[in-house]
């Protein structure tokens, strides 16, 4: 399928970029939160990608220095950064695309939710940066609780009068990624043809993976799908786990946003049959955003797909998830109009 195409041809391309003498338009990159755990892993992925000419690398601090750093890799894109809210305007102006990973990240016993108070702020100051110094950008937002983060930046353009739909979207790739991975295992699949589409949100149930419509088919038990199931939904979790204290996923993270953000760039190039799953304002269910594949184009969200068919298993999924992705989407709006 499209997405499947476009995925393990964007993932080929990242590990030959640095070999590459493909160019096209100029391209300009924003990271915001340039200096984190996943912002200097991600500004290293983009500035491997030939489709980007200008990467502007943004934090509160420490960005000359990574600047400085990626700079010297012999790759197409000029990189310059910036330190410091009095610099934003230069970081942002003349961005095709901002990639958004500025905020805090989960400790054990958290949950994305319990990022709210501290990222929220963040990400509405980012966003009003963004509607005055390139509110024609595609936005990808990467900060958690993106279930929330998405609809404040939503509000916020509304507010400022940019808000185009076409070009706001949650970032949700590192599920299908991880979804990719733990199918391929089970399914004993070679991983790079794998395929699994992730609709819904972005924390615990609120993920749905589509393993229906895996590909390629496997006849996995019942068992087997529940097991996959919430191995993805508690991927996140895993991780923080894992680093006990010192932060969530970054590696795996700057790889889904480097993809991502590839697919965007493609798209705003007219590369046809950029298809991705990503969280954005829907009509695919009742909710006001739900993450579903969609087709990247020259202005961002081209066509938002459906669902296609469910098992009776993901469809009880969808149900449960939907109370929680409301109230999620319901808190991001009303804080980004009470603040
Ligand atoms: P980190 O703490 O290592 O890095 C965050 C960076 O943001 C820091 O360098 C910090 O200085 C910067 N920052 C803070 N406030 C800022 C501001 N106002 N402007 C610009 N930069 C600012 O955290 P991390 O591990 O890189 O994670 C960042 C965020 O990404 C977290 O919210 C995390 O939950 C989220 N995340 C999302 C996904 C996803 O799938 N969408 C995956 C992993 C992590
Ligand atoms: C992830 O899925 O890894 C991120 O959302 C970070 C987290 O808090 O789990």
């Amino acid at each position: 399928s499209a997405i499947a195409r476009s995925s393990s041809a964007a993932g080929a391309q990242i590990q030959r970029r640095g070999y590459s003498v493909h160019s096209g338009p100029e391209r300009k990159v924003a990271v915001l939160g340039a200096a984190g755990g996943i912002g200097q892993p991600l500004a290293l992925l983009m500035k491997l990608n030939p489709l980007v000419s200008h990467l502007s690398l943004y934090d509160i601090a420490a960005t000359p220095g990574v600047a400085a750093d990626v700079s010297h890799i012999n790759t197409r894109s000029e990189v310059k950064g910036y330190a410091g809210e009095e610099n934003i305007r230069e970081a942002l102006e003349g961005a095709d695309v901002v990639i958004i990973p500025a905020g805090v990240p989960r400790k054990p016993g958290m949950t994305r939710d319990d990022l709210f108070n501290i990222n929220a702020g963040i990400v509405k100051s980012l966003c009003t940066a963004i509607a005055k110094y390139c509110p024609h950008a595609l936005v990808n937002m990467i900060s958690n609780p993106v279930n929330s983060t998405v609809p404040i930046a939503s509000e916020v353009f509304k507010k400022a009068g940019t808000y185009d739909e076409k070009r706001l979207f949650g970032v949700t790739t590192l599920d299908v990624v991880r979804a990719k991975t733990f199918y391929a295992g089970k399914a004993k699949a070679p991983v790079a043809e794998v395929n699994v589409p992730v609709v819904g949100g972005h924390a615990g149930i609120t993920i749905l993976p589509l393993f229906s419509q895996a590909t390629p088919q496997a006849n996995l038990s019942a068992e087997d799908i529940t097991a996959l199931t919430k191995r993805t939904q508690d991927g996140g979790t895993e991780v923080v786990e894992a680093k006990a204290g010192k932060g969530s996923a970054t590696l795996s993270m700057a790889y889904a946003g480097a993809l991502f953000a590839d697919a965007c760039l493609k798209g705003l190039n007219g590369v046809p049959d950029v298809v991705e799953c990503s969280f954005v304002q829907s009509n695919v269910t009742e909710l006001p955003f739900f993450a579903s594949k969609v087709r990247l184009g020259k202005n961002g969200v081209e066509e938002v797909l459906g669902l296609g068919s469910l098992s009776d298993y993901e469809k009880e999924g969808l149900e449960k998830l939907k109370p929680e992705l409301k109230a999620s989407i319901e808190k991001g709006i009303k804080f980004a109009n009470a603040n």
